[in-house]
């Protein structure tokens, strides 16, 4: 006991043995616990904590080495206290190796991303909880596995912090993200092109603004197909193909020139109205290959109107559609956007008003419905009002259709085979997708 209070009888080694202590618990600590999801500020806080220790480890580390070397009365087991020292250090150095892979993995936790930059991040965030993926991690899509993308995902995310930190971002952010893995590598760990998935039957219910509500059933086949290069069909035939094709813009909405790779040949289509920009150096030099994203820009975040949410929840029957005019006032209270999410669910909440004054009767027979709508309803504005990041539903266009942004139609119907102008690439409809199910 004596030998070791002769050994940590001076601040310096004390000040050591502390922050040793501090550093191991914490790597134990971070190891062991799974640390709570919601306040991703208390993990950068334990994970940031440990290289921190570490250099004023180091700092004291230096200090007793040279105040052993210049002091000029030895202080009493010398020898024993630099033993201390430089175990201490080399223990240091394994938990901050330790702590490290910890922390790499943390910051590739939903919770950190998501959430931790709340504003520039909430929209996606928010979108991306609702949507398939949800059970995905953000790094599945936007990092991917392996050393090499681990590390540009980290490095592209310093700039990106710094830019967060002194709010200089744009709002909305802007797309196509540039520096995006290819889908090579992410989707396709999880869906594999080669996978023929025939037809694919979508219902959508849709609920008229007036009295009634009157509900619309529509049916659409879409035909997805796909399948093994040589053999694929239909929709997905595009990523068997090998498709390149050349942007004109920015945005990637105008498409100047299509070439399919077939047998070594390569078939080119190009658009007859915009033939001088497709020049032979911007082809060779900024065509792409074409694969999911072309389609399946909003995979995840998928900002999603309140008409379209309203007619869901009435589907599945969270909205009362006996409620009258409950379409209409919902999306009333809705679009256009508010400016600000206080002011979206009071008007959400303006609802009730509604009903005791223009249908007194029926508020007071179903104002267990009228309640749960208002709810409902909350969530809606919750998925679309994000004033914040100025995005809409109408920001971030899908192109895996036609109907709110040409999508498809930046080639179909539009561009043509280059040795037969007259062939434009079919915008029938029958190829894609049809209305009526053959019953037999
Ligand atoms: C299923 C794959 C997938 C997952 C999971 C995913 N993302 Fe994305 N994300 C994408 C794709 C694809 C784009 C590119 C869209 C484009 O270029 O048009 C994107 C774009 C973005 C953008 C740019 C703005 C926008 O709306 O396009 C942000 C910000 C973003 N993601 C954040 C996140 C965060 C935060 C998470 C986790 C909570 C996440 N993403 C999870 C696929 C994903
Ligand atoms: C880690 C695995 C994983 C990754 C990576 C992934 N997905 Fe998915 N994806 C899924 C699962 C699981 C579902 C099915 C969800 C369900 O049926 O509820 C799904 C569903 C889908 C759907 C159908 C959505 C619908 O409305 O039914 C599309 C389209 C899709 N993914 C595209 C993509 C694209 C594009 C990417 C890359 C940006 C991607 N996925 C990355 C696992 C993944
Ligand atoms: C030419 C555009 C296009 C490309 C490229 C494309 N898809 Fe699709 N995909 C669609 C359309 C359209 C649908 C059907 C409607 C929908 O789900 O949005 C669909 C449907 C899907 C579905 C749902 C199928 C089902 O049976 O539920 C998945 C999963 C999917 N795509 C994944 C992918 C992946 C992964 C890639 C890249 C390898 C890809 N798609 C490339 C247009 C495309
Ligand atoms: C970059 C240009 C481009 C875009 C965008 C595009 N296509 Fe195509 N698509 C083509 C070309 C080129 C062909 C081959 C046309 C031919 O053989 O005459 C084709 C062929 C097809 C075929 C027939 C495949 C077969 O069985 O031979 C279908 C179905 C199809 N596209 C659906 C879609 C859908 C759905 C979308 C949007 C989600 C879409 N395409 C977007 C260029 C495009
Ligand atoms: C190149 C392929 C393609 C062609 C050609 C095409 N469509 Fe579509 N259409 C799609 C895709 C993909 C969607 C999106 C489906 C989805 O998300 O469920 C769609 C969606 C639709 C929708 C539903 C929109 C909504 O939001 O409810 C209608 C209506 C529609 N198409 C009508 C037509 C008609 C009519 C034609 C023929 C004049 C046509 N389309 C030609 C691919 C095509």
């Amino acid at each position: 006991m004596r030998y070791l209070r002769e050994i940590f009888d001076d601040w310096l080694t004390r000040a050591a043995a502390l922050v040793f202590v501090l550093i191991t618990v914490l790597v134990i600590f971070n190891m062991r616990s799974e640390l709570p999801e919601e306040h991703p500020m208390f993990g950068v806080f334990a994970h940031g904590m440990i290289p921190i220790l570490f250099i004023i480890g180091g700092v004291i580390f230096v200090f007793a080495i040279l105040r052993s070397e210049i002091s000029e009365q030895v202080p009493r087991r010398r020898h024993e206290k630099l033993l201390f020292l430089m175990f201490a250090g080399a223990v240091s150095i394994i938990m901050l190796v330790f702590g490290g892979f910890k922390l790499v993995e943390f910051t590739e936790t939903t919770s950190f991303c998501g959430q931790l930059c709340h504003e520039v991040m909430y929209p996606e965030y928010t979108a991306y909880q609702a949507s398939p993926h949800s059970r995905v991690s953000c790094a599945e899509c936007h990092v991917g596995s392996g050393a090499e993308y681990l590390v540009k995902s980290k490095v592209s995310g310093i700039p990106m912090i710094m830019s967060v930190l002194t709010e200089n971002y744009e709002r909305p952010i802007p797309t196509p993200v540039r520096n995006l893995r290819p889908a090579r590598e992410t989707c396709q760990q999880c869906h594999w092109p080669e996978k023929f998935s025939g037809d694919l039957v979508r219902t959508h219910t849709s609920f008229a603004a007036d009295e009634q509500n009157t509900r619309k059933v529509d049916v659409r086949v879409l035909r997805v197909g796909g399948g093994e290069s040589g053999i694929a069909r239909d929709i997905h035939w595009h990523i068997a193909a090998r498709l390149w094709y050349l942007p004109l813009d920015e945005k990637r909405q105008e498409i100047g020139w299509v070439g399919v790779e077939d047998q070594g040949k390569l078939v080119e289509y190009t658009d007859p109205a915009r033939a001088g920009e497709a020049t032979p150096e911007r082809i060779a030099t900024e065509k792409r290959l074409m694969d999911c994203l072309d389609c399946h820009n909003r995979a995840t975040h998928i900002f999603r109107s309140p008409q379209e949410l309203v007619d869901e929840a009435m589907a599945r029957g969270k909205i009362d559609n006996s409620l009258p005019f409950i379409k209409r006032e919902a999306v009333k209270a809705l679009v256009p956007p508010n400016p600000s999410l206080a002011e979206a669910i009071n008007r959400v909440e303006g609802i009730r008003n509604f009903y005791r004054g223009n249908y007194p009767e029926v508020y007071d027979r179903q104002k267990q419905s009228v309640e749960t709508a208002i709810a409902e309803l909350r969530e809606v504005a919750r998925l679309t009002t994000f004033p914040e990041m100025r995005i809409t539903w109408d920001s971030y266009p899908s192109n895996a259709g036609h109907q709110e942004a040409p999508g498809c139609l930046r080639c179909h119907g539009k561009l043509a085979k280059q040795d037969d102008l007259k062939r434009t690439i079919s915008a029938d409809c029958q190829p894609c997708h049809y209305f009526e199910i053959p019953v037999s």
